[in-house]
């Protein structure tokens, strides 16, 4: 049994404040007499974070390992991560880069390898024996970083063999990258191209369709066996694509895949709210320097980690589902996993404050989604003790 500081779950009810309701953001209703002004969860994990590296590493990490226990260090740097022996030494970094003491200290990185046209089948075995969760598909030129991606799935065809056989995930940017088909459009054509194929193909193998974006995604995964599950981020449970273009163009919101309509997005927010273990966190927080969001080709990705709880918690009150938070944020994925379900724990207090509009990016600025706005929920820091066994 573990205590926190406000260890009681559901506490006084409160009516919820009026929420501004912007164009671009979501408008489902909820019940305001049922909202807490506590909220106590497991320590959740993150299962689908960009960590970067260098200065840009130094500083996001904090912001992520004072929340979530693990989180799946994504694997497209320059160059990005092919071989175990490069995960290890970006593990390390990571680590190296963690506070020494205080909250996060104990933060734990899940790495992942990077899938291209030519990993070799015997380096999953040794990825396996190092610890390795899992490897990333990205289409080639499907996003960031993503050249030296996959140009025709069958040419890892030998490689997910021995995936299967050591029991690697293989993580998945479902996304076509075909110049012919509209760019709202890519995942759906994804599932019929590729995922479906490669399911029949590989019934063995474990994946996770990430960020998904449509109903058709949130669908299909429904549909699907037990070794088919998603992520879904909070800036796609929050917004849908208007976000992108009301007022002027605003970069910030410019994510891939890109925001979709609001029945998708509706979708999605039904298929986190389900309490369904196929459905799990994964912020896809994704940090550019400012001046690089704010340019003629701005860089896809969206800064959340700074208050990634915080905005799903926004996202599932807005659905009037708080009560399923926990189960999405901090069990489905470690189960979906085979790993340990965390034992710490995280209070979130109904406490409005206003997301900083810039922080500290190395030598630049980084501008973390919905800065300078108002948001419900803060997370209290606090020591998690564990009561004598
Ligand atoms: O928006 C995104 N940013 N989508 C991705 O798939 C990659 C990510 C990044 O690394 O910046
Ligand atoms: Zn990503």
């Amino acid at each position: 049994m573990l205590r926190s500081g406000v260890s009681r779950r559901w506490q006084e009810s409160r009516p919820a404040h009026q929420e501004h309701i912007k164009a671009g953001r979501g408008a489902e209703c909820h019940n305001a007499a049922m909202s807490p002004s506590t909220l106590s969860l497991t320590r959740p994990d993150d299962w689908h974070l960009h960590l970067r590296d260098g200065d840009a590493l130094r500083a996001v990490l904090p912001h992520t390992a004072r929340q979530f226990a693990r989180a799946i260090a994504m694997p497209n740097l320059k160059p990005p991560v092919t071989t175990t022996a490069l995960a290890l030494d970006y593990r390390r970094r990571i680590v190296d880069a963690l506070p020494k003491e205080g909250p996060g200290a104990d933060f734990e990185p899940l790495m992942t390898l990077y899938l291209t046209d030519r990993t070799p089948p015997d380096e999953m075995c040794r990825a396996r024996e190092a610890g390795i969760v899992a490897l990333k598909l990205y289409p080639a030129g499907a996003t960031t970083n993503s050249d030296a991606g996959v140009t025709d799935i069958r040419k890892t065809y030998a490689t997910l063999e021995a995936m299967q056989r050591e029991g690697l995930r293989l993580l998945v940017h479902g996304e076509v990258t075909d110049a012919e088909i509209d760019l709202f459009d890519r995942e759906a054509v994804f599932i019929d191209r590729v995922l479906q194929p490669l399911r029949r193909d590989f019934p063995g193998l474990k994946i996770v369709f990430e960020h998904i974006t449509t109903r058709e995604a949130a669908m299909y995964v429904a549909a699907g066996d037990e070794q088919l599950a998603a992520t879904i981020t909070a800036h796609h449970l929050l917004f849908n694509r208007n976000a992108i273009f009301l007022g002027g163009l605003r970069p910030h919101y410019y994510c891939l895949p890109v925001l979709k309509r609001e029945e998708h997005r509706l979708a999605l927010v039904a298929a986190a709210t389900s309490g369904s273990p196929k459905f799990f966190l994964g912020t896809d927080s994704a940090p550019h320097a400012a001046v690089l969001k704010e340019h003629a080709a701005a860089c896809a990705g969206c800064y959340t980690a700074l208050s990634a709880l915080e905005l799903y918690a926004q996202a599932f009150e807005a659905a009037g589902a708080l009560d399923k938070l926990e189960g999405f944020a901090s069990f489905h994925g470690a189960d979906f996993y085979g790993l340990p379900r965390n034992t710490g724990r995280i209070t979130l207090q109904r406490q409005p404050w206003v997301l900083p509009e810039s922080l500290p990016f190395g030598a630049q600025q980084l501008k973390p989604l919905c800065g300078g706005e108002t948001l419900n929920w803060q997370l209290i820091d606090e020591v998690v003790h564990e009561e004598p066994a």
